[in-house]
């Protein structure tokens, strides 16, 4: 299948967003990256993964197995044949800033009330906006995952704009009826509410009624 977009932005809750990325590769799905000069600063907030947009690895978010496949293409070859590339957020001469690139879908995890409000108003200035853009002309499918709390209307209008224009808003909202012991298993209930809405069969957390 035609890889799937990630994009991570700078919100809160970059945890579900690497968590994505590494299942998603995992799945043996290939991935088109983008990364915020915000999500940066988050990631080394929450994680405390140093990352370098100009000199990325995967290794730098923690995700491993994947060995350089064309160091100048960014382009990285995991275990199931499917790749992650990476692409730097300015840069509008890669595949995914337009719609003639052929993807399965794009998610931004997280996403921040910035980037929201930018993909609502059709702004498009920096590569995670315009790909998100390209996914709404195109029609396919795009998930935001805001982390947000509480909410204005001004953010709420976006996101009524995002749903009304085709976008699935999934708030980064993990439930506790399956008693989650760990963070790593509220992370999971996020991450497997996305690969619903992807169409991707995942086993990482009990479901209700089963
Ligand atoms: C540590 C940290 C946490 C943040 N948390 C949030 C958040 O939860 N939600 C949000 O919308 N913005 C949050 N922000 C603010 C955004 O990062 C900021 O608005 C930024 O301009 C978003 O840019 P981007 O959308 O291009 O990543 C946070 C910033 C920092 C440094």
């Amino acid at each position: 299948m035609p890889p799937i977009v990630v994009a991570l932005t700078g919100a809160s809750g970059v945890p579900y967003g690497v968590r994505l990325l590494e299942v998603l590769l995992q799945q043996g799905i290939s991935v088109e990256l983008v990364i915020s000069p915000s999500a940066v600063q988050v990631i080394t907030q929450e994680l405390e993964y140093t990352v370098d947009l100009n000199r990325f690895s995967p290794v730098q978010l923690g995700v491993t197995g994947g060995t350089v496949s064309d160091s100048d293409q960014n382009l990285y070859q995991f275990g199931k044949g499917n790749t992650l590339h990476y692409n730097h957020y300015q840069n509008y001469f890669t595949g995914i800033a337009s719609g003639s690139f052929k993807t399965s879908g794009m998610v931004i995890c997280p996403c921040s009330m910035g980037t929201l409000a930018a993909i609502a108003g059709g702004l498009s200035t920096n590569l995670i906006q315009r790909a998100a853009d390209v996914h709404l002309k195109e029609r396919r499918k795009l998930i935001v995952v805001p982390r947000e709390t509480p909410l204005g209307s001004i953010q709420l209008e976006n996101m009524k704009r995002l749903v009304d224009a085709g976008a699935v808003v999934l708030p980064a909202m993990p439930g506790f009826y399956h008693r989650p012991k760990s963070i790593q298993e509220l992370v999971d209930f996020v991450v497997t509410r996305i690969c619903d809405q992807l169409g991707i069969d995942v086993d990482l957390t009990a479901r209700w009624g089963t």
